[in-house]
């Protein structure tokens, strides 16, 4: 949460803030701010509540001439919506901007005295005073001070106004990464504000003050001794941060999934059963495993709902999913012989960082399913596999949840031959199936007419019902938040059976109820539910196998799956539901990229 970005090189600052605001504007958009420093010392501050449009408009009416500088756009957290609250945050020589939260603000505006010289409400100013007090012309010994003071997550820029072309960074767990390039030094929060600037990047380590100037970028330890970055490589490219010809990123990046779902699989597969050994992890992890634990938050979590499906089915083990906020303040029961997965696309969500390391203390080991490379979560696991979805920039999570499906499913198919629950002959129908199911997607995502009917009797609804038995509750849960969270109709998921016991009183006529029905074990008890539903007068959308057959008066709308097999109809029924909640979040003319109140990356409790 927050964008972060800072520049020193000989290019203008202000423009290369702007454009990099932009890239990052997905992170949070209540407000943005930059402050630029020239070289005689000479600071600028603009913010401005709203989104970077709104910014780059005052910026360019009065533009500055000055190399270096420091941007941010904000997700509010400590202090409404407002420009004084907007960073930076200016205090005597200090300026800067931070993303995280400092717990400990109230005791340290008390300690040192400094209510009166707060103009804002956020926790971010008073670290500024903090700074400004501690500071006399030693940055670094300023830094070091204030991070023995300084209680919770941040990732601090900052300038010190008497040292010119600089700016100085710490960071205790919110991300911050830097890259050096030809036209100078960078520092953001994520490497989307990166990529058009270096193929080189590297995470900026923790406990380490770190020095951005044109030239170079140097980082410190606490002792002051020189450290040396590990240095990673971008396998992003500019135009995967890009929209492509798309009205949105949500759309583009649900039109990317059958490719990045076969980028996913395919690299695993060696005569066609899935082996992660070349990626670092050995099959006694899953040998030794006697039961499974998986921690996500949101769309990732629901993921691992559907992951937990199909790995009882197959594999006869426990599993239990937890979501990781709750997880983290509970009384686990993990140990050694537990396998913890820790799915997250930005692999930096802060409740399942929190999550991952309780499970670790209990003797768990850990692998975590993350996409962003280098990330914290990637970094603090035993294992990592990386989803190779690229960028998703859509604040509503589309490709990702796609490929953390894929690779659930790739691993339960090792865990499976291991455990002899799978034949090789098994496991490769398994994985061809699987590979299979891009091209499922591309058939939903080819002709989408029947979502867009159904889009009508959804979009003027107050509230919409997903409902589901065994795996299509599963995914039903995933549906209903991407309906919500880009569309602010009020939907739930509903195991179908359960209606009766309360929820079917809010049924009524016209209520849409999304009904999946794709399993064929349980097709009969699903649709008798949904005729349930249906005399109470909701406008059924059925989403079911292409063969099942069902009688018409059972549905209003019929939406046909082009699969056959019942654990691969996830695939396809993801598509629909999303492109379901994109055509009506589109249709109510809403910000479908950037809902309200949301953004990408949940870096703070
Ligand atoms: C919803 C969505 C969120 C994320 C959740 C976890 O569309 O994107 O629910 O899935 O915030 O984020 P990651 O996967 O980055 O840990």
């Amino acid at each position: 949460m927050c964008g972060i970005i800072g520049y020193s090189g000989s290019f203008s600052a202000q423009k290369i803030l702007l454009d990099g605001l932009e890239q990052l504007e997905y992170r949070g958009y209540d407000s943005a701010g930059i402050a630029l420093l020239d070289e005689d010392g000479k600071l600028y501050l603009q913010k401005k509540a709203g989104m970077v449009s709104v910014l780059r408009e005052a910026c360019e009416a009065a533009p500055v001439e000055a190399r270096c500088g420091i941007g941010h756009t904000r997700w509010a957290t400590h202090g409404g919506v407002s420009d004084v609250n907007a960073h930076p945050h200016s205090c005597g020589q200090i300026t800067l901007i931070h993303n995280g939260i400092i717990e400990n603000y109230h005791e340290i505006t008390a300690a040192f005295g400094f209510a009166d010289r707060l103009r804002s409400e956020t926790d971010t100013e008073v670290a500024a005073c903090l700074l400004d007090h501690l500071y006399h012309g030693d940055p670094f010994e300023t830094l070091v001070k204030a991070a023995d003071i300084l209680v919770g997550s941040y990732a601090f820029c900052i300038l010190f106004q008497d040292h010119p072309g600089k700016i100085f960074c710490i960071r205790r767990v919110s991300p911050l990464v830097a890259a050096h390039g030809e036209t100078g030094s960078f520092v953001a929060s994520d490497l989307t504000a990166l990529i058009a600037r270096s193929r080189s990047y590297f995470v900026v380590p923790e406990a380490t003050v770190m020095v951005l100037s044109a030239g170079e970028i140097s980082l410190f330890d606490q002792n002051g001794h020189s450290v040396a970055p590990e240095l990673l490589t971008v396998d992003w490219d500019v135009e995967s941060a890009q929209k492509g010809g798309y009205p949105h990123f949500m759309l583009k990046e649900i039109h990317e999934q059958p490719d990045v779902l076969e980028n996913t699989i395919r690299p695993r597969l060696f005569g066609g059963l899935p082996d992660f050994r070349e990626e670092g992890i050995p099959d006694e992890l899953f040998e030794k495993c006697e039961n499974i634990t998986i921690l996500a938050c949101g769309t990732a979590m629901y993921a691992g709902m559907v992951g937990k499906a199909i790995m009882e089915q197959i594999l006869r083990l426990p599993v239990t999913v937890h979501i990781a906020s709750e997880f983290r303040y509970d009384t686990p029961l993990l140990d050694e012989k537990t396998l913890t997965i820790v799915i997250s696309q930005s692999g930096e969500t802060i409740d399942t960082l929190a999550a991952l390391r309780l499970a670790r203390e209990c003797g768990s080991r850990t692998l975590a399913i993350v996409n962003v490379k280098g990330s914290t979560i990637a970094r603090e696991s035993d294992y990592v596999l990386y989803t190779h979805a690229g960028p998703e920039i859509a604040v509503a999570s589309t490709k990702a949840y796609m490929v953390q499906l894929a690779v659930l499913y790739l691993l339960t198919c090792r865990l499976a031959l291991l455990k002899e629950t799978f034949t090789r002959q098994e496991g490769r129908c398994f994985t061809e199936e699987l590979l299979a199911s891009s091209s499922s997607i591309r058939q939903v995502l080819q002709d989408d007419r029947a979502v867009k009917r159904a889009v009508k009797a959804v979009k003027r609804a107050e509230n919409a019902f997903f409902i589901g038995r065994g795996l299509d509750y599963a995914f039903s849960l995933e549906g209903a938040l991407k309906l919500k969270e880009i569309s602010y109709i009020h939907a739930e998921a509903y195991a179908a059976g359960e209606l009766k016991h309360g929820t079917i009183a809010l049924i009524e006529e016209g209520t849409p109820v999304i009904a999946l029905a794709t399993q064929e074990k349980i097709f009969a008890k699903t649709v008798s539910n949904v005729r349930e539903v249906k005399a109470r007068g909701a406008a059924v959308i059925l989403i079911a196998k292409a063969g099942a057959k069902t009688d018409p008066d059972v549905y209003d709308i019929r939406i046909d799956l082009p699969v056959e097999q019942d654990m691969f109809t996830v695939f396809p029924a993801a598509a629909v539901l999303q492109l379901l909640a994109y055509y009506t979040s589109d249709a109510k003319g809403l910000n479908v990229d950037k809902p309200r109140n949301l953004a990408k990356s949940v870096t703070v409790e």
